[in-house]
């Protein structure tokens, strides 16, 4: 596993957006593995501009998502769809053909979640996974405990994942209970993981992922099992690292 200590979110997002817009001028139809919440939009920012300046053709590349809420409509503005349309797809001129995602609304979710790993294998495979962390070691929504080979499946959020993804809603009780999350199992198959952590409040749970034994109580940790991860922190998030 690869550390890697930038100043800032911005100067993270820079180079995260420079290790995409590399691997896509070498390979153009890469499949491309995109998280929400707030940690990564300095990457699409950045990798936006670059689109925008003519740096990269990212035309033929292809996103997919790693998460999903259960029960949400498609079209509800905080669905993990909607977001990654608008901050993600859209912003690099791509179409919602593009793009591919569980589907939190079917009636069977078990063979959603089935279908989605499918999916992403008949892709080919995801060729970057850039990957957010909880403040309790989270990745996708593999909460503490999860499996470390689990698939894609339904997670039921805790209070503390709730709690925290509220902002995006009007209050607490408009957040979902459920989610379709990649599993560890599934993460792991992606050809290169990049895990973004930035702010003091990642600084525990980063510690623990590179630093600690791997443990399904830290799911983070299982990137010390994958032959090409890169984290990369900002000096708040290293803060707690030896
Ligand atoms: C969301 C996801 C989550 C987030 C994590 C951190 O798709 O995969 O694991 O990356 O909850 O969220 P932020 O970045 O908002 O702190």
């Amino acid at each position: 596993m690869e550390v890697v200590i930038v100043p800032d979110a911005k100067a993270g997002g820079e180079l995260i957006a420079e290790a995409i817009a590399d691997l896509v001028r070498r390979k153009p139809e890469a499949l491309l593995g995109v998280a929400t919440g707030s940690t990564p939009l300095p990457v699409y920012e950045a990798l936006a501009g670059t689109v925008r300046s003519g740096g990269v053709d990212v035309s033929r590349a292809r996103i997919c998502q790693l998460d999903e809420y259960v029960g949400l409509p498609a079209g509800h503005p905080e669905s993990y769809r909607s977001v990654v349309l608008r901050e993600v797809v859209e912003p690099l001129g791509l179409g919602e053909d593009a793009f591919m995602g569980p589907d939190g609304t079917a009636a069977d979710v078990q063979a959603a979640c089935e279908a989605y790993d499918r999916a992403l294998s008949e892709a080919g495979g995801v060729d970057l996974q850039l990957l957010g962390i909880g403040t309790d070691g989270h990745i996708g929504f593999n909460e503490p405990c999860s499996s470390l080979a689990s698939r894609t499946r339904i997670k039921t959020l805790t209070q503390q994942t709730r709690e925290d993804n509220a902002r995006f809603f009007d209050s607490l009780e408009e957040v979902p209970h459920h989610v379709i999350t990649q599993g560890i199992g599934t993460i792991l198959e992606a050809r290169h993981l990049v895990l973004l952590a930035t702010g003091e409040g990642k600084a525990d749970a980063v510690a623990q992922s590179v630093e600690g034994p791997v443990s399904a109580l830290v799911p983070a940790s299982a990137l010390q099992l994958h032959p090409h991860a890169t984290v990369v922190v900002d000096e708040a998030a290293a803060s707690k690292l030896k």
